[in-house]
């Protein structure tokens, strides 16, 4: 079975990294996620197919909710991502579709356009696999994205990712069929070291 943390002792004693901190996505953060989804909807849509749906704070609210929900019921684990210094909402990491019986999950990101290019996803999601090979107990992580998200190709592989295959037209999004690329780590998979800010 994967452990499920008290998201309370979470948000008290955060995920830190070098620039950034992880705190579990509590019901008053809608606000802030719906400012960080909505000034970059135009780049999150391509790749993200909730965002075509999320067009008003409530859809952000509801999210909130269900985060907190799923996390007390271990379902899935998500993190808002803010910068340290600031406190600014720079997106979200989460670790998705837990299955406890396998100690598997799956990871899914996204960021700002503002905080895009700084390697600050490459920090936080390896923060969020320490969390979950270290914390929780996973065996496996997985991963899928878009055959031409190169961005996010970019911190699969800067991760240590494998690849496993293509699942042909996996996912309707902003009009048209996305291939995924298929990847997974393990635990006893090396990782390797982190570029320096
Ligand atoms: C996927 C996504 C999170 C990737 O964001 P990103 O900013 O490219 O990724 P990182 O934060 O790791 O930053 C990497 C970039 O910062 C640069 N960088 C600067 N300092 C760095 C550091 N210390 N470490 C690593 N990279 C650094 C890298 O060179 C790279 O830039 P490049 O692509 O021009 O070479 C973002 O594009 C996004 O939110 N996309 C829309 C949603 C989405 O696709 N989600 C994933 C679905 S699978």
């Amino acid at each position: 079975m994967l452990t499920v943390l008290a998201r309370e002792e979470l948000t008290a004693h955060p995920v830190v990294t070098d620039r950034l901190f992880l705190v579990p996505i509590d019901v008053n953060d809608g606000q802030d996620l719906w400012f960080a989804v909505n000034g970059s909807r135009d780049t999150l849509r391509r790749f993200l197919p909730w965002v075509s749906y999320h067009n008003d704070i409530t859809a952000s609210v509801r999210f909130a909710e269900a985060c907190a929900l799923d996390w007390d019921q271990g379902r899935a684990f998500r993190f808002v991502i803010r910068d340290r210094e600031k406190k600014k909402l720079l997106g979200v990491v989460g670790l998705e579709s837990l299955v406890h019986m396998h100690r598997s999950c799956e990871l899914g990101y996204w960021l700002t356009d503002e905080a895009s290019g700084k390697g600050f996803m490459t920090e936080a999601a390896s923060a969020a696999l320490d969390y979950a090979f270290g914390r929780i107990g996973a065996h496996r992580v997985r991963i899928a994205a878009a055959t031409d998200n190169h961005p996010s190709l970019g911190v699969i592989g800067r991760l240590g990712f494998r690849f496993e295959g293509i699942a042909r037209e996996a996912e309707w999004c902003d009009g048209r069929w996305l291939d995924h690329a298929v990847f997974a780590l393990l635990i006893k998979d090396p990782r390797p070291g982190l570029r320096k800010p």
